[in-house]
């Protein structure tokens, strides 16, 4: 099915799944090698030959995840898609407010993390590292284009968060060895993340919205506060806390709980979903289903690539019927198939490094659709 790209710029994106005629893409240029923070330790391994290494990613690694961007971004503008690109900024400079001062930042590949589309409205988080402080700078010329151009849009920011020391666990990783993400996966069993409470914090990829019902990961990049405050900025909507067992990476819902469609779910076998009390048995009493992902392909992360092999479920869905997929994720890729999709493989593992895969690197401008009530028994 080709789609027309809107006429004009219009926002509005109420799920993850309708038909989808606008949408960024983030581009790699100037991304930097991250460097921990209280948020966040970055061990990574020899073999990745960035132990130690600040400033720029090397340059042959920006120019093949680039390539890889720029492909995705032709592939949907074949489809009828309108593709927009942020505006990096000088990422290698050092970050600094009156609280803290952090290195240098990461970069603008991965739009989903900043914005959060809701209907008419794209919300820029308040984001949880201090690398990410500035990174909706890189998506003002966008965000300034599509507020001139619709005069239905609403554009806000969430409260800038202070990212002091009070705003995270001293000491959280201390007792946490390199390769020892168990260790992390117990203190989530235990809901113990690396930030406090003394203010809302989240991260637009913690959303996952099906109309009415936007369920939010609670982790280390969004706390109850962060929660809270969603709550009360989107009171028509019903905002769902969730966490996940055995979760050694808690950040970002979109490898851990995907909705391909309207009462279809896809949920990480690996770690197991805890719904708010009252709330279990949510998907089924509305007569959804959710199914177990297939397994990665991959059994380890590329070295210089710090999310996890679950990578293999952060697909962007382009209409209730077709899916665009990373090509080496042969199992996730053909459960899908089985599921009824069109899968429209493309290689993006060399854009990993730069903050995720498909899911990550796009943000809805979009998508065709209303806001509907999907789970009308609460
Ligand atoms: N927590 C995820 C993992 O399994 C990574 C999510 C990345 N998502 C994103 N929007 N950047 O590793």
């Amino acid at each position: 099915m080709k789609t027309l790209a809107p006429p004009r710029t219009i926002v509005n994106s109420w799920n993850e799944w309708d038909p989808l005629r606008h949408v960024i893409v983030g581009v790699a240029t100037k991304g930097c090698i991250p460097v921990s923070e209280p948020a966040v330790e970055y061990s990574f391994p020899p073999e990745s030959g960035m132990l130690g290494r600040r400033g720029y990613w090397p340059e042959e690694g920006i120019a093949r995840a680039n390539e890889e961007l720029d492909n995705l971004a032709r592939i949907l503008r074949g489809r009828g898609i309108r593709v927009d690109r942020p505006t990096p900024i000088e990422f290698n400079q050092p970050v600094i407010t009156p609280d803290f001062e952090h290195p240098s930042m990461i970069g603008c590949m991965p739009a989903r993390d900043v914005l959060l589309t809701v209907g008419s409205e794209i919300l820029e988080a308040t984001m949880s590292q201090r690398a990410r402080w500035f990174e909706y700078l890189a998506y003002r010329p966008l965000l300034m284009e599509y507020f001139e151009s619709d005069p239905e849009m609403r554009w806000s920011s969430a409260p800038r968060p202070r990212l002091g020391a009070s705003s995270y666990k001293a000491g959280y990783f201390d007792d946490i060895t390199v390769s020892d993400f168990s260790r992390i996966a117990s203190k989530a069993d235990v809901q113990d993340y690396v930030t406090t409470e003394v203010e809302p914090l989240f991260d637009a990829a913690d959303a996952t919205r099906c109309g009415r019902d936007i369920f939010v990961q609670h982790g280390f990049t969004t706390n109850l506060r962060g929660i809270d405050w969603l709550r009360r900025h989107f009171p028509e909507h019903r905002i769902h806390r969730v966490n996940f067992r055995n979760d050694p990476d808690p950040v970002h819902i979109d490898c851990s709980l995907v909705p391909l469609r309207p009462g279809l779910m896809l949920a990480n076998p690996a770690r197991p979903i805890v719904m708010e009390p009252g709330k279990e048995g949510l998907f089924q009493r509305n007569g959804w289903e959710v199914v177990m992902a297939a397994r990665p392909a991959h059994s380890r992360p590329q070295p210089t690539c710090y999310y996890s092999i679950w990578l293999s479920m952060n697909f962007l869905t382009l209409d209730p019927k077709t899916v665009i997929t990373e090509e080496t994720e042969v199992y996730q890729n053909e459960q899908l198939s089985k599921l009824g999709f069109e899968v429209i493989p493309i290689p993006f593992r060399h854009a990993y490094p730069f903050g995720g895969s498909i899911h990550c690197a796009t943000a809805d401008v979009y998508r065709e659709g209303t806001c509907e009530d999907l789970f009308p028994r609460q």
